[in-house]
């Protein structure tokens, strides 16, 4: 009888295969291997992009994995401005947050990986804005926080105190970026200030003072046209306002403050991206707004809001529905064609505001 032996039962031979054909076949099944895995996943990834573009939840799609935090093709996720600070592109906005629900947005907000919140004194939102700060834990340095100075404070001995407040209710002691909020002057009363209107100049003057005293790391203005940026500029400035807050939407797209603002190298940062409270649906449902968002696979929101990052401004969309704040954060390069066509459209109507206290205020704004 013979021995067991530990010898496999079937050797090299017993295919009718010399030894010398034996590394050919081994390397033809290899490569039929790797041919069929790659066809599977070549598969799969087309099956998952077709999908995405009908109906899967936020996550599968495609803006996901090219937003804010993904990879290529990738639209800035910060600007960087003069004093050599980077600000976020994208930032939760917060007018008309309120008591209650701001805090919960900001947090909502951190969580998604918000780093920039714009709030404003007279948004009366900035104590509990603080305190969702507070609880996050994430360092101070980490998050940029705006606020602005509100016009009943321009006379320059109120400018310092009305700061201070703002860093009291936010719990900090300096803030990255302050503004004018208007260019507008109030007397306590609310009546107009039209001297310290029609020359900030003295209320800047006591801003650059609050960046030496390190209140303050960046200073700005908000809602100013050219003519009166260039009317502040043109005094000797110690320090140039690094950004003008402007409503920039697809109802009022302003393409030469864009393109002034690009030539001169200032910063704009778009407020009221989705056309504020009154015009969202209707900014949503404009039909190249829509196209583009099926073509890419995003959502219309998602469209306006890369739009404007794309045109070179940092954007501040408001939301305090979750899942909103975490879909207005994720942006994605639109292709130049689409980009043309989206500015050829949004440039070629009357522009309409949503933003102009003019009226009330008694003053043309906007001119
Ligand atoms: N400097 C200034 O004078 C000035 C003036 C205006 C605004 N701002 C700043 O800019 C920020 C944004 O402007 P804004 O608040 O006027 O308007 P906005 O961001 O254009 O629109 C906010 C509205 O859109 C809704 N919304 C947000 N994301 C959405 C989405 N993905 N899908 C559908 N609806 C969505 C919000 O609803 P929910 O909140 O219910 O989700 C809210 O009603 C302000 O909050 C403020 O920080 C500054």
């Amino acid at each position: 009888m013979p021995l067991p032996t530990s010898k496999p039962v079937a050797d090299s031979h017993d295919d009718g295969i010399s030894p010398v054909e034996q590394p050919v076949k081994a390397l033809r099944n290899r490569f039929f291997r790797v041919l069929a895995a790659s066809t599977l996943v070549i598969t799969m990834i087309y099956g998952l992009q077709r999908l995405s573009r009908s109906g899967l939840p936020n996550f599968f799609r495609p803006s996901c994995w090219k937003g804010i935090h993904g990879s290529a093709p990738l639209l800035p996720t910060h600007f960087t401005l003069p004093s050599g600070d980077k600000i976020p592109s994208v930032a939760l906005g917060s007018w008309r947050s309120g008591p209650g629900e701001v805090g919960r947005a900001v947090q909502t907000a951190l969580k998604a990986g918000y780093r920039h919140i714009d709030t404003a004194w007279a948004y009366k939102n900035e104590a509990e804005i603080g305190e969702a700060l507070k609880a996050s834990n994430i360092p101070r340095n980490e998050v940029w926080l705006t606020s602005k100075l509100w016009n009943t404070f321009h006379a320059p001995e109120d400018v310092e105190p009305a700061l201070d407040e703002s860093l009291a209710r936010l719990g900090t002691d300096y803030l990255d970026l302050y503004l004018i909020h208007w260019p507008v002057a109030q007397n306590k009363d609310g009546t107009l200030n039209k001297e310290l209107t029609e020359n900030n100049y003295p209320t800047w003057q006591k801003l650059e003072e609050l960046v030496a005293k390190g209140k303050i790391r960046n200073i700005g203005v908000s809602n100013f046209n050219i003519r009166r940026f260039e009317k502040l500029t043109s005094n000797s400035l110690k320090i140039q306002p690094a950004v003008n807050q402007v409503e920039l939407n697809f109802w009022n797209p302003q393409p030469e403050l864009v393109k002034w603002a690009k030539e001169k190298g200032i910063l704009l940062e778009a407020y009221s991206p989705l056309g504020s409270q009154n015009r969202v649906k209707d900014s949503l449902d404009v039909p190249e707004v829509k196209e583009i968002s099926q073509v890419l696979g995003i959502t219309p929101a998602q469209v306006l809001i890369s739009w404007q990052v794309q045109r070179g401004a940092v954007v501040l969309p408001k939301s305090v529905t979750p899942s909103r704040i975490v879909e207005n954060l994720l942006i994605t390069k639109i292709p130049d064609r689409l980009f043309n066509t989206l500015e050829a459209v949004a440039t070629s109507h009357k522009p309409e505001r949503s933003v102009d206290p003019s009226k009330k205020w008694g003053v043309d704004i906007f001119e």
